[in-house]
């Protein structure tokens, strides 16, 4: 076994009435992969942040040291300094600069005053090679997938050379031929001498990844044990603290009309205009019906959802909402003609940080909260309290701001917004990321609830096995068309990932 590299000793913070972490321990020792698992808000982001100088020393108590010397780290550049390197949950780069300069921000090399961008582009070549990033260093991290821009912030993080890599969620953007991708980096990374903490609410990865595993739960260090002794079920019931029957409450549901169709719809690709990104996508869903679009990165599947929605520019020859033939001008639009969509990127369309929980939810149904043009603001908190008891989201009141809450809790806030909204059609683009597995069942409870009532839903994810456990009908996109229909009996997801890579592009 390696030396210990890291010890945090007692962490304990606060924010106002809420303790984040009480007197966490961990250590992580040389040449380890240390997974932390734990349900939404036990604390784990709370611990890397203090870990990483996100959290100034003094604003919690306890202590760092690495190489069993006490360290203070002020800002993120001292814990950087020390040899730390942190992959935020959220992604962090900056979309109006290049592949390259994220790379080097902070530090753009200069000569005489003058960035050296032949000497730049070089270097940052290396760094995107090495997370198999296949794109010229020169584009802007606008034109790039969430999955790419994820790779560059990884690629960032390696060219400071650190010592101790952090990854919060890294995976959650990435498709599962990324995800191994980035496991090989990983694990190359742990040959080089380095040391990973690596938080995934993806037991599967984990137990394919780690050496050791701490368990946190409500803010408290649970156990860490090595990997190889532990199995699924240990560590999902040590983080929820009770057992979970079977995740997929699937029922035979009887479906009904169909409730939507489009024909033909048309995406131009985001920067190569000659192209399309969805090209001349048809398909319809009932009333009752759960149907999965399954697709790599890039085949198209969130822009079909997004052009449906109006949230993206897109043409179709037809779109019908309960047999009546309509257009979608915008989002606006697209609600009020009962249409909702839970989008992939919260942080964009699924929440306004400037308003509270409540606020949140209540968004796309304000005739829900106005009452004669007033606002009245007991129903609003009435629901929100609904809401927060009937997702279990993780707050002390509904009138918390959203971002104080933990990144699987600012889901459940978007997703109690569109069940709110009551839509005859849910879209759901990557519903469960980010969310831990008891939120997960309770999830799939609720989409089987409302399928029940007559909701159809269009899901996307990319994983499978939770299209595999959940819908009742596949249609496999590849390159913006669909390549394949499957019904629920022939789903299997070495036949998705077979049919959706045999791309010929
Ligand atoms: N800036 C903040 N202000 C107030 N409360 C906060 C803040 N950041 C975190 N919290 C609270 O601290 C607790 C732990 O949150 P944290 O983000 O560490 O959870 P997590 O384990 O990373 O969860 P997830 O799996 O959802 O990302 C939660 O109850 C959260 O609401
Ligand atoms: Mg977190």
């Amino acid at each position: 076994m390696g030396k210990t590299v890291l010890e945090m000793k007692e962490v304990t913070k606060s924010f106002g009435a809420t303790k984040a972490l009480k007197q966490v321990s961990i250590d992580l020792r040389e040449r380890e992969i240390l997974a932390i698992c734990g349900e939404n808000g036990a604390g784990k982001s709370t611990l890397m942040k203090v870990l990483s100088g996100s959290y100034e020393n003094g604003s919690y108590e306890g202590e760092i040291c690495i190489d069993g010397k006490p360290c203070v780290f002020k800002t993120p550049a001292d814990a950087s300094a020390a040899g730390i390197e942190m992959i935020y949950q959220e992604i962090s780069v900056h979309l109006d600069l290049s592949v390259a300069e994220n790379i080097f921000l902070g530090r753009i090399p200069l000569r005489a005053g003058l960035v050296q961008w032949k000497h730049m582009h070089e270097e940052a070549k290396i760094y995107a090679e090495m997370v198999g990033l296949k794109v010229p260093v020169t584009t802007l991290l606008r034109d790039l997938s969430a999955s790419q821009c994820q790779m560059v912030s990884i690629a960032r993080a390696l060219s400071r050379n650190p010592k101790i890599l952090v990854l919060d969620e890294p995976t959650s953007p990435l498709t599962d031929g990324e995800v191994e991708d980035l496991f090989k980096i990983l694990n190359r990374l742990r040959d080089n001498g380095i040391s990973c903490i690596y938080i995934s609410h993806k037991i599967k990865e984990i137990k394919q990844l780690a050496d050791r595993v701490c368990i946190m739960r409500d803010g408290m260090h649970v156990w860490t044990k090595p990997a190889s002794e532990l199995s699924t079920e240990e560590i999902v019931e040590a983080m929820v603290n009770r057992k979970i029957g079977n995740l997929y409450p699937k029922e035979a549901v009887e479906l009904g009309e169909v409730v939507f169709s489009v024909k033909n719809l048309r995406v131009k690709h985001p920067y190569n205009r000659k192209k399309y990104i969805v090209d001349g996508v048809d398909f319809n869903v009932r009333q009752g019906e759960i149907l999965g679009l399954v697709g790599l990165v890039g085949s198209g599947r969130s822009e079909t959802v997004n052009a449906i929605f109006g949230a993206i520019d897109g043409s179709y020859d037809e779109l019908s909402i309960e047999g009546k033939a309509t257009r979608i001008i915008d989002p606006q639009d697209a609600i009020r003609k009962g249409l909702a969509l839970l989008s992939e990127d919260r942080k964009v369309n699924g929440f306004i940080p400037t308003l509270n929980l409540a606020r949140n939810i209540t968004l796309a149904r304000l005739d829900k909260v106005f009452r004669k043009g007033i606002l009245n603001r007991e129903a609003e908190q009435a629901i929100g309290r609904d809401y927060i008891d009937r997702l279990s989201i993780k707050t002390n009141s509904e009138r918390d701001m959203v971002t104080s809450l933990s990144g699987g809790n600012q889901q459940k806030v978007v997703l109690a917004k569109w069940l709110l909204a009551e839509p005859k059609v849910l879209f759901l683009d990557e519903p469960t990321r980010g969310i831990d597995v008891g939120a997960k069942a309770q999830i799939y409870q609720i989409m089987t609830q409302l399928v029940r009532q007559g909701m159809a839903i269009v899901m996307i994810s990319s994983e499978l096995t939770e299209l595999v456990g959940m819908c009742d009908r596949y249609l496999l996109l590849a390159d913006g068309k669909i390549r394949a229909e499957l019904g629920r009996e022939d789903a299997d997801e070495e036949k998705f990932l077979r049919i959706c890579s045999g791309s010929n592009s």
